[in-house]
């Protein structure tokens, strides 16, 4: 394993009626709440009111942004931090899934500075500060409640972008299975596609001896195999969404890249693609993975062949590693689509017209990917592969 040093503040509520930890929490911040939220869903499933009444409860005073859209836009995080800044807000509250915590992220690091926030997304500026922030999450995909990371589009520019910084890390997060129940099946389903590929994403890295993160790895994706298709036919099963719900957030809290550095090529080359198309983001990795797979399995095919069997049930028996491993991917790729993920560009009706600017989106910052280092040619590739 590499050296590392690990730290997750994140102070985690779970289980069913966990939002009343916000009467514990709130009164340590201060009077002035920010709630942040997206389109509507909160409003449609009760889930505002019941913030609101405890909110209410605790005599705060509220100012709200509602209207964060799924990839969240800068110009929405810049009105979040002209309010912070001209009502003195103490706290902000995010309540939404990963985009509504992704921008409420760059809401409170946003109102800690004078300049523009895109130079935080784009890394020109460093985050010294940041107002305390904590999450209500309503959808398993991201691991955004658990994490420093945010994913910001610029929309007059059409880029996408993460950044991260331990400053905007949550405060608190509560996860109650219950207000998962409402979230329809494609986006359950993109977010199952999503947390998968975070695993995929640290799986594959060329570090040794990380046989105690492989099987963690392992163990997370065939919980996710087992439960995801009974979820897809039970969208109101209790423990089913426990399940996925936790499984998002052990994905991507910084556990799994323990002792190794993951390749997050393909959610490079995604993020390209849904900042120009403004498609969802675990949909546009149902159609990217796969083939990311097949271009790269070349540089270590034993390490997929022990994917392919101890995840996708792969029988070995006189294959070589190269059989195994592309028997695994296929495997798969038809899990996905069974749920109902895309397979193809042209299911978004994409086709290759703006290849280049795709390409030229996804290498922005030079060539991506560890496990591989991804040239030009390699992301045109994987492009082409998943017309
Ligand atoms: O906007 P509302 O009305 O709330 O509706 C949302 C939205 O339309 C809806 N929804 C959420 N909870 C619901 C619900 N509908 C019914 N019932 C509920 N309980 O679902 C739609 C999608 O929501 P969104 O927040 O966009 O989904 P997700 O959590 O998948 O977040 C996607 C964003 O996160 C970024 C992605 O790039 C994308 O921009 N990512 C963030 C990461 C991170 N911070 O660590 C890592 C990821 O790899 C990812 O890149
Ligand atoms: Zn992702």
């Amino acid at each position: 394993m590499n050296s590392f040093t690990f730290k997750n503040p994140v102070r985690l509520y779970f289980g069913k009626g966990e939002i009343r930890q916000l009467k514990k929490e709130l009164p340590r911040y201060g009077r002035n709440i920010l709630l942040v939220y997206g389109g509507g869903s909160i409003k449609r499933n009760g889930i505002y009111d019941e913030v609101i009444s405890i909110l209410n409860e605790l005599d705060l005073n509220i100012f709200e942004l509602g209207g964060v859209e799924p990839n969240p836009r800068v110009e929405t995080a810049r009105k979040g931090i002209e309010i912070c800044k001209r009502e003195s807000i103490d706290f902000v509250l995010a309540v939404g899934g990963g985009s509504v915590i992704d921008c409420s992220k760059l809401i409170v690091a946003g109102a800690k500075l004078e300049e523009d926030p895109w130079k935080i997304v784009t890394n020109q500026v460093p985050v010294k500060d940041a107002l305390p922030l904590g999450t209500v999450l309503t959808l398993a995909a991201t691991g955004s409640e658990m994490n420093a990371n945010s994913v910001i589009t610029n929309g007059a520019t059409k880029e996408k972008y993460g950044w991260s910084s331990g400053k905007v890390f949550p405060k608190f997060s509560i996860l109650d299975p219950t207000y998962t129940m409402t979230v329809p099946k494609d986006q359950t389903v993109y977010g199952i596609v999503d947390m998968m590929s975070h695993v995929f994403e640290q799986y594959f890295h060329d570090a040794e001896n990380t046989l105690i993160m492989d099987e963690l790895c392992e163990g997370v994706l065939r919980t996710v195999i087992e439960t995801a298709p009974k979820l897809v036919e039970d969208l109101e099963n209790y423990e089913l969404r426990e399940t996925i719900l936790l499984s998002g957030t052990i994905a991507l809290n910084g556990m799994l890249s323990m002792g190794s550095e993951g390749d997050w090529a393909t959610h490079e080359i995604e993020h390209a693609v849904s900042a120009v198309y403004d498609i969802p983001h675990g949909g546009g990795l149902a159609i990217l993975f796969p083939n990311w797979m097949k271009h790269v399995m070349h540089v270590n095919p034993a390490r997929f062949a022990r994917l392919a069997t101890k995840v996708f049930q792969v029988d070995p028996s006189n294959k070589s590693d190269e059989e195994i491993a592309l028997e695994g991917i296929e495997r798969l790729k038809a899990f996905w689509t069974t749920l109902g993920a895309p397979s193809r560009l042209k299911d978004y009706g994409i086709d290759d017209s703006k290849l280049d600017v795709l390409v030229g989106k996804a290498m922005a910052n030079g060539p991506i990917g560890t496990f591989k280092v991804l040239d030009e040619e390699d992301v045109r590739e994987i492009f082409r592969m998943s017309l």
